[in-house]
């Protein structure tokens, strides 16, 4: 190659510096959560740090046929664009299901498919955040939607968490106070990342209050269909249609590499959510919709769901063990979740930021407490998820955290 031609390299000092002219609302941000998906076939190491399912749960064997039934019968829809709203077919059932499982059915006008989550979070901060709107969050809460929020210019303010769930009564105080959040971001079963569900009684308070101040309450159910109990409470948008936004995933409960989710709210909410997702990626992807369709359509999701149950509910038991073999009579305290993917673990003394390097050298990884905090982080907390751990990998990383941690019984 001749001289003259030779490709600029990044680095040459005549080139442009392109860090300095990123949006200014991109700047600085961290890459936690693209850390935490680096690792989601690492291999060598005891891994409680994603919010991964068991991959031995995939439901290979009946996906087959499925996958090779639609490209047999249905490749005019499977591998075309889709509607932005989603498949009406797969959007019919979708509201089947909301109506057999939560008590209510959603309008036609009232629910969309999504590409998973977090695109139907990135949706609602499009739709609905002007610069400088406040989202009220639990502190901690999921970075993704934190992240989601301030990403579209949003402030994001926490409000304190406890084993009951988002405090209602001090959001009461923030509000009577004069605050008006135009967003409040909940997740009521099982939360990321402590575990902790939101009681029954604080439910119908919530919806209210949040009604009489005209806040948009957006409802994250990602981990409610993974509960270890019978019994889950009414869920926000089945109390008050007319003040939720729910969004769901089926990343948890069918698999993460399909992309697909939902959003079930008030009809002029949906439509503009639909109108921002024109100019993302413009419709979920069709052989996911059909995929998912024909595999709840068959029966198969109920038993696929009862067997993810069972294996995760007997993941946090054997976490429940070996937190209590390792850190009883400690000054540690844990969470007890009772569903989902995750337990929140403090150690007090302990910077958890520099544990997960001496962990990782141990082959242990799991996510500092600190990234979960909107205001002032909280260093001494860490999140554990058994979801994707073996049993008794479970036990023996335990062990090596609590001696990475120097924790040990009095
Ligand atoms: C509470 C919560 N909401 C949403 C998501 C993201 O879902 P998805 O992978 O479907 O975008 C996650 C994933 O970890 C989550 O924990």
């Amino acid at each position: 190659m001749e001289s003259g031609s030779a490709p600029r390299l990044a680095t040459d000092p005549q080139s442009p510096d392109w860090t300095g002219r990123l949006a200014v609302r991109t700047r600085g941000r961290d890459g936690t959560l693209s850390a935490i998906l680096a690792t989601a076939n690492a291999e060598g190491i005891i891994n409680f740090s994603g919010g991964f399912p068991e991959h031995a749960l995939f439901p290979t064997d009946v996906l087959h046929p499925l996958v090779e039934k639609l490209l047999h019968d249905d490749a005019s829809v499977a591998l075309q664009y889709a509607p932005t709203e989603g498949i009406a077919s797969t959007r019919a059932q979708l509201r089947d299901q909301l109506e057999e499982r939560q008590g209510r059915r959603p309008a036609e006008s009232e629910l969309m498919v999504t590409s998973g989550g977090i695109d139907a979070i990135t949706l609602i901060a499009k739709s609905m955040l002007d610069p400088n709107d406040t989202v009220v969050v639990e502190e901690p809460s999921y970075v993704g939607a934190v992240t989601g929020f301030t990403s579209f210019d949003g402030t994001v303010l926490g409000i304190p968490i406890d084993s009951d769930g988002l405090d209602v009564e001090a959001l009461a105080r923030l509000l009577e106070g004069g605050a008006r959040p135009k967003l409040l971001y909940v997740i009521p079963e099982h939360q990321n990342p402590t575990g902790w569900t939101l009681s029954a009684d604080r439910r119908p308070a919530l919806v209210e209050l949040c009604r009489r101040y005209g806040v948009l309450i957006v409802e994250d159910v990602a981990y409610r269909e993974l509960s270890f109990s019978a019994e889950v409470a009414p869920s926000l948008w089945s109390l008050g249609p007319d003040v939720v936004v729910q969004i769901g995933t089926f990343s948890k409960t069918f698999f993460p590499g399909v992309r697909l989710g939902w959003a079930a709210g008030p009809a002029p909410i949906i439509a503009q959510m639909v109108f921002a997702k024109q100019n993302s990626d413009q419709c979920a992807g069709a052989l996911g919709q059909r995929l998912l369709e024909e595999f709840v359509r068959a029966g198969y999701y109920d038993e696929h769901l009862a067997r993810a149950r069972a294996l995760y509910q007997r993941r946090a038991a054997a976490m429940e063990a070996a937190l209590s073999e390792q850190f009883a009579g400690t000054r540690a305290t844990w969470s007890h979740p009772d569903g989902g993917f995750f337990c929140w673990l403090r150690l007090p003394g302990v910077d958890t930021t520099a544990l997960a390097a001496r962990a990782r050298d141990d082959d242990v990884a799991f996510v500092p407490g600190a990234g979960f905090f909107a205001g002032i982080a909280d260093s001494e907390h860490l999140r554990l998820s058994y979801s994707r751990v073996s049993e008794p990998d479970i036990g023996e990383g335990i062990a090596r955290l609590a001696s990475a941690a120097g924790y040990s019984r009095p």
